[in-house]
């Protein structure tokens, strides 16, 4: 059967002031009423066969988590508190020990909460194509067709064809450097990484034993300790803390020679950074966003999200991206939010 896995530990630094520790990007609602976990959780719902979507979140989410599935009204598949975060790989691994329990043969779709997805229909026959490599024992990847250089995704050299429209993964190459990137893209044979998976639980283990035994041990031990809750799993934090901090990408994905991937082409985007909010929601004609009370004069290409309580005037001003929340407000050039990082990075040295 078909189990949506849902990861929703990452704290989205990169969309400050808006996202916080305790307010991760993924639980805000950036385009539309619902949030990104929300518009996951209903993705997941759509899929033909899916069973009731399972949630990886840190320990400190459950509430947020709980309420937000609760307000869509779907069924849980349960929700997995880590006590602190060892990146994805465990995340998943903690997935598939939760999912073999009632289901052996169980396959897991893992779906990152913070991914927009525009064409749904083209998503579900990728999710179709891949399930009949799954069954034959590929760990499989979506792949992208890469637009720039981005350095923050993995890219993936497609190999020989297996099933129709999936092929054998050459290479994986998680977050290559600018130059290689730029390589990557120029030779057009490389694609992006989405960062979904699907795959047999019980062969991500067995990988996972092969290329990360220190992991898997760890995580197994924490698994053997959970203790259930009504909807909630949680895992001893002494145990899980033992588990290397690694992503699926790096531990399993650039390891493997089970690796598949299946090229889909479904509008799809990772919410990184402010920049990649704008680009993919609706604008004026001056090609500004605008959330709240902003009134602008001749400005343009520009991002601006007022609060509650106090108003926003822009003037000859663009792009820019301007984000005012009660206790602070970022100013930056559009081409430069990836720094918005440097900033929460200061603000955790300040303490
Ligand atoms: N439960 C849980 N626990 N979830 C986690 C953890 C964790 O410790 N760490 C990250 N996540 C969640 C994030 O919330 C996000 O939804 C997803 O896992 C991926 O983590 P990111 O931290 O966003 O990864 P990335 O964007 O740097 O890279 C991944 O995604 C790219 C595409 O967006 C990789 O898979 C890349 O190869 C890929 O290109
Ligand atoms: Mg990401």
């Amino acid at each position: 059967m078909l189990h949506p896995v849902i990861l929703s530990g990452g704290s989205g630094t990169r969309l400050w002031p808006l996202s916080r520790q305790n307010q991760p990007k993924q639980f805000l609602s950036l385009i539309g009423d619902r949030s990104l976990f929300q518009e996951t959780l209903l993705r997941a719902s759509r899929l033909d066969g899916a069973q009731p979507p399972v949630t990886v979140c840190s320990d400190d989410h459950r509430f947020m988590v709980g309420e937000q599935l609760h307000a869509v009204g779907l069924d849980s598949g349960g929700i997995i508190l880590e006590p602190v975060a060892r990146n994805t790989a465990p995340a998943i691994a903690l997935a598939a020990m939760h999912v073999a329990a009632g289901d052996p043969d169980a396959t897991m779709l893992v779906m990152p909460a913070d991914h927009l997805i525009e064409d749904e229909a083209s998503f579900r026959t990728a999710v179709e194509t891949a399930l009949a490599e799954a069954g034959q024992g590929w760990l499989v990847a979506f792949g992208i067709t890469p637009d720039y250089a981005e350095t923050g995704y993995g890219y993936i050299l497609r190999g020989e064809g297996l099933g129709e429209g999936a092929f054998r993964i050459e290479r994986f190459v998680e977050k290559p450097d600018l130059a290689t990137a730029e390589r990557y893209v120029a030779e057009r044979t490389y694609a992006w990484n989405s960062g979904m998976f699907l795959f047999r639980a019980a062969r991500y283990l067995e990988e996972l034993g092969r290329h990360a035994p220190d992991m898997l041990a760890a995580v197994r031990t924490a698994y053997e300790s959970r203790e259930s809750d009504l909807d909630f799993t949680r895992v001893p934090e002494a145990a899980f803390a033992q588990s290397p901090n690694d992503s699926i990408d790096y531990a399993v994905m650039e390891k493997t020679d089970r690796a598949a991937v299946v090229p889909v082409s479904c509008g799809w985007s990772d919410i990184g950074s402010w920049s990649s909010l704008w680009a993919v929601a609706q604008r004026d004609d001056d090609g500004n966003l605008h959330e709240g009370d902003v009134i602008s004069v001749d400005s343009s290409g520009s991002l601006v999200r007022a609060s509650e309580r106090r108003l926003i005037a822009t003037i000859g001003v663009e792009d820019l991206v301007i984000v005012d929340t009660p206790d602070a407000t970022l100013v930056a050039r559009k081409d430069r939010v990836q720094d918005v990082k440097t900033v929460v990075d200061r603000l955790k040295q300040a303490g």
